[in-house]
C-alpha cells in the first residue's frame, strides 16, 4: 500500500480535517483577521497547512513540531503570496503583463520562486488569472490586464517555471477561479453575472492553460457568479475543471471563503457551508475554520461522505509527496550566495526597466539629453514604499530604489532639486507653490505622481480611478510654471488611470506601474536612454469612467459608430475611443511595418500557417519593437470580436537594421464557442491584422480562407 493510503488509512477524522485545512500565521496579513497560537493545532494535527509563514529558522521549527511532535508526522504545506516577488520584487503582474514576453515572465517566476523556496515556502498562490476590463477594479494590477490571450499565455508561462520539473520549484496555485475580473461595477467582492460565452471566450482561457501547464493548485474566487458563489460552484470546479479539463490538483478555497456561503444566503450553517463547498471540489479551506467544525456535523446529517473527505485528503497528500516534503520539509530552505541576490537584483532592473510603457514623447523630450539641472517633483518621487506595490510578498518597507535615488545615480553630474508638494492623498496644499517654484530655472521637469501601492490591490476599488488627492493642483502649478519647458510625467499606478488632460500638458508620459525593488534605477535607464522602452499597454485606457468597461475586443452591433449618423453607438459627451490602445507604447527607436504574408491562403482546424511581417527600425537609437497578431472572423454563425489577439512577438533592432517576426496561427485558434455553447469551426473568411498595436489604423491586413478538412495549402 502507497504511503498516502497507509496514512489515510491510519487518520482520525479530525486528522483528516487538519490536511484540509489551512491556517494563517502572522508574519504576513493578508486577510481580515489571524489565527492564535498555531502551536497546539499542528501538534494535534488539526492544521496540516499554513499561510503567511516564511524564514528559514521559523519554517524548519514549525515543521518539526509537525513532523516530530504531531501523531502522525505529516508536514505542513506552506503558502505564501508570491505574486511578483518574494523579498526581491519584480514589477506588479499588470507591469509584467506590459513586456509582451513568455521568457521574461518565465525568468522572474523562476527566480521568485527560488528565492521563496531558500524562504521555506512551498506554495504560491499565483498566478492571478483574471482578465479584467475595469480600472476600477483594484485587483486588476495583479492580472494580465484586458485580454485572454495574453492571460493564457502568462499563466502558462508563470505556472511551468513557479513549479520546475516535476515540482522542483514551488507550487502554483492559478485564481482567482473565474470571473472576478468581472465583478459588478467594479466593485470589489461583489458579485458577477457573465454570460456562458464570455466565460468561455474571455474568462476560463487562463485557467485552462494554467491546467495544461498542470498547476498543482487552483483557488475558487470570493464572488457569485449568476447566483452560484464560485467556493460552491460544482458546475465549474468538479463538472468543467477536474471532468473537462481534467485537472487533477488541489483546490483551496480563498481566505475564510467556506464560511462566507453563508453571507452569500445559501448556507444556514457552517456545517451547510462546509458540506457545500466539499461537494463542490474544495479540498483544502483557508482560514474558514469551516472544516474543522463544519464537517463532523455535515457527516452526521448525511451531507457529505467519508468518501469524498477521503478524496480531497488523498490530493493534498499526493501534493506534499510529489513537492518531496515527506522526504524534506524544509526542501530548499537556507541561505543564498551573494551571487545568487546580485543576480536577482540586476534581472528586476531590467524587468522593470522592460515594463514601463512611455505612452507620450513629443518631440523626443525622452531621452534627456545631459541635463545639468532636473527639478523633480511629486509624492512618488522619493517613495521607497511605494514602489513595491500592493504584494509585497516578503520584501521590506526600505530598499525599493526610489527615483531620486535612480536619478542620482545615473546622472551624478547633474543638480537634482527635489519636492513632494503634497502627500498621495492629503488635503494639504502648502508645499504646491514652493515645489512648482523649482521649474523656474530647471532644463528638465520631472514630475512623479500617481496612486499609493494600497490604492490597488485587494479591496482597493476606487469610483474615481483619476490622480488621487490635490495632485492634480500640483501638476497643474508644475504645467503653469513651467512656462516653454517640457513636463516629463511618470505616473505611478497598479491600473490605467483616468488622465487625459495630465496626457496632453505633458510632453512626455509613462506608466510606471510599480515596478518592484530597482524602481528607481530602471526609470533612470528609460529617462537617460540606457534602454529604450518597450513596454506595451497590456490594457485600454479610458477617457471617462463612463466608458468602462473599455476594451479592444469588442463586437460591431448593429450600428457601429459613424460620425456622420446620429444614430449610431456613440456617447455625446465622450469619444468612444480609448485614450492609449491595448499595445500602445513607444520606444527611441522608429519602426515601420512592411510586407505582411501567410505561409498559405487557407488554414484548416488541425491545420497551421506562419504570419510573417518585416519590421525596420528607422530611428537612430536601437530599440525593440512588439509585433501583435490580431484576426477577425468577418461573418459567423455568431457576432465575433473585431479583433482577437492571437500571438505576439517581439524584434530588437539597432538603428538602420530590418528584420522580419514570423508568428504561428493554428486552425484550433479560430475556433469560437458556436450557438450551444460548443466550440465550432466555420469555414469562411477571416482578416489577419498585424502591427504595433491594436489600432486598426496602424495594422496591416491580408485574409485567410477558413476550410474544413487539411487540404493541400493548408500548412
Ligand atoms: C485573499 C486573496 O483574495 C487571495 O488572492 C490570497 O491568495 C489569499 N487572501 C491569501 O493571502
Amino acid at each position: 500500500m502507497s504511503r498516502i493510503e497507509q496514512l489515510i488509512g491510519a487518520m482520525t477524522l479530525s486528522e483528516k480535517l487538519g490536511q484540509m485545512t489551512m491556517t494563517a500565521a502572522p508574519y504576513a496579513v493578508t486577510g481580515p483577521f489571524v489565527a492564535g497560537d498555531l502551536t497546539s493545532g499542528i501538534k494535534s494535527g488539526a492544521i496540516g497547512n499554513l499561510l503567511n509563514l516564511y524564514g528559514p529558522e521559523i519554517v524548519a521549527e514549525t515543521q518539526r513540531l509537525a513532523v516530530a511532535k504531531s501523531r502522525l508526522g505529516i508536514p505542513l504545506l506552506i503558502g505564501l503570496d508570491v505574486i511578483h516577488g518574494h523579498r526581491t520584487l519584480f514589477p506588479v503582474p499588470l507591469a509584467e503583463a506590459a513586456l509582451f514576453d513568455p521568457v521574461l515572465w518565465r525568468a522572474t517566476a523562476r527566480s521568485a520562486a527560488r528565492e521563496a523556496m531558500a524562504d521555506g515556502v512551498a506554495m504560491t498562490f499565483a498566478p492571478m488569472c483574471d482578465v479584467c476590463r475595469d480600472p476600477r477594479w483594484g485587483r486588476m494590477v495583479e492580472g494580465p490586464g484586458e485580454d485572454p490571450f495574453v492571460g493564457a499565455a502568462m499563466a502558462a508561462a508563470k505556472v511551468v517555471a513557479f513549479q520546475g520539473k516535476n515540482l522542483d520549484g514551488i507550487a502554483a496555485c492559478a485564481k482567482h477561479f473565474a470571473g472576478y475580473g468581472a465583478v459588478m461595477a467594479g466593485r470589489e467582492y461583489a458579485s458577477t453575472d457573465i454570460s456562458e460565452r464570455t466565460l468561455q471566450e474571455v474568462h476560463l482561457p487562463a485557467f485552462a492553460a494554467a491546467v495544461e501547464a498542470g498547476v498543482a493548485a487552483i483557488m475558487p474566487a470570493f464572488t457569485e457568479l449568476g447566483g452560484v458563489p464560485m467556493t460552491a460552484n460544482k458546475e465549474l470546479l468538479t463538472d468543467y475543471l477536474r471532468g473537462q479539463l481534467g485537472f487533477n490538483g488541489v483546490i483551496i478555497s480563498d481566505y475564510n471563503a467556506i464560511a462566507e456561503l453563508i453571507h452569500h444566503g445559501v448556507a444556514a450553517d457552517i456545517a451547510e457551508a462546509a458540506a457545500l463547498a466539499l461537494r463542490a471540489g474544495v479540498d483544502i479551506d483557508m482560514m474558514a475554520g469551516a472544516y474543522g467544525s463544519g464537517l463532523p456535523i455535515a457527516l452526521e446529517r448525511g451531507l457529505v461522505t467519508l468518501a469524498q473527505i477521503d478524496a480531497a485528503v488523498r490530493r493534498v497528500l499526493d501534493l506534499k509527496e510529489r513537492l518531496g516534503l515527506f522526504d524534506d520539509p524544509n526542501r530548499g530552505a537556507g541561505v543564498e550566495s551573494a551571487e545568487a541576490s546580485a543576480q536577482r537584483r540586476a534581472l528586476a532592473r531590467d524587468v522593470a526597466a522592460k515594463s514601463v510603457v512611455l505612452l507620450k514623447n513629443e518631440n523626443n523630450v525622452l531621452p534627456l539629453q545631459r541635463p545639468r539641472r532636473i527639478a523633480l517633483i511629486g509624492p512618488l518621487a522619493d517613495a521607497a514604499a511605494e514602489m513595491r506595490g500592493p504584494w509585497a510578498a516578503a520584501a521590506p518597507m526600505t530598499g525599493c530604489v526610489t527615483v531620486l535615488e535612480g536619478l542620482r545615480a545615473a546622472l551624478p553630474d547633474a543638480r537634482i532639486d527635489h519636492a513632494p508638494g503634497l502627500t498621495i492623498d492629503g488635503d494639504d496644499t502648502n508645499g504646491v507653490a514652493e515645489a512648482a517654484a523649482l521649474c523656474e530655472s530647471a532644463d528638465a521637469i520631472i514630475l512623479c505622481v500617481g496612486e499609493a501601492a494600497a490604492m490597488s490591490g485587494e479591496a482597493a476599488s476606487r469610483a474615481h480611478p483619476h490622480l488621487p488627492g490635490r495632485q492634480q493642483q500640483l501638476c497643474d502649478a508644475v504645467f503653469a510654471t513651467a512656462g516653454k519647458t517640457p513636463v516629463i510625467t511618470i505616473l505611478f499606478s497598479g491600473r490605467p488611470l483616468i488622465v487625459p488632460a495630465l496626457a496632453e500638458k505633458s510632453a512626455a508620459l509613462l506608466a510606471a506601474w510599480f515596478c518592484g525593488s530597482e524602481a528607481g534605477n530602471a526609470i533612470a535607464d528609460i529617462l537617460t536612454g540606457k534602454v529604450s522602452p518597450s513596454g506595451r499597454s497590456p490594457v485600454s485606457w479610458p477617457r471617462a469612467v463612463g466608458q468602462i468597461p473599455l476594451f479592444f475586443g469588442e463586437r460591431n452591433g448593429g450600428r457601429p459608430f459613424n460620425p456622420a449618423d446620429h444614430y449610431t453607438s456613440k456617447y455625446l459627451d465622450s469619444e468612444n475611443t480609448p485614450l492609449f490602445v491595448f499595445g500602445h507604447g513607444l520606444g527611441y527607436g522608429r519602426f515601420v511595418f512592411s510586407n505582411l504574408r501567410l505561409s498559405a491562403s487557407t488554414l484548416a482546424e488541425n491545420g497551421t500557417l506562419t504570419v510573417s511581417v518585416d519590421v525596420a527600425n528607422d530611428g537612430a537609437h536601437a530599440a525593440e519593437e512588439t509585433v501583435f497578431l490580431f484576426s477577425h472572423d468577418c461573418v459567423a454563425t455568431v457576432t465575433r470580436p473585431l479583433m482577437e489577439l492571437q500571438g505576439f512577438g517581439k524584434i530588437a533592432l539597432a538603428p538602420g537594421a530590418r528584420g522580419t517576426v514570423t508568428l504561428t496561427l493554428t486552425g484550433a485558434q479560430l475556433r469560437f464557442p458556436g450557438g450551444g455553447g460548443k466550440a465550432v469551426f466555420e469555414p469562411g473568411e477571416v482578416e489577419i491584422l498585424a502591427g504595433p498595436a491594436a489600432d486598426r489604423a496602424r495594422l496591416l491586413s491580408t485574409s485567410i480562407r477558413l476550410v474544413k478538412n487539411d487540404g493541400g495549402d493548408a500548412g
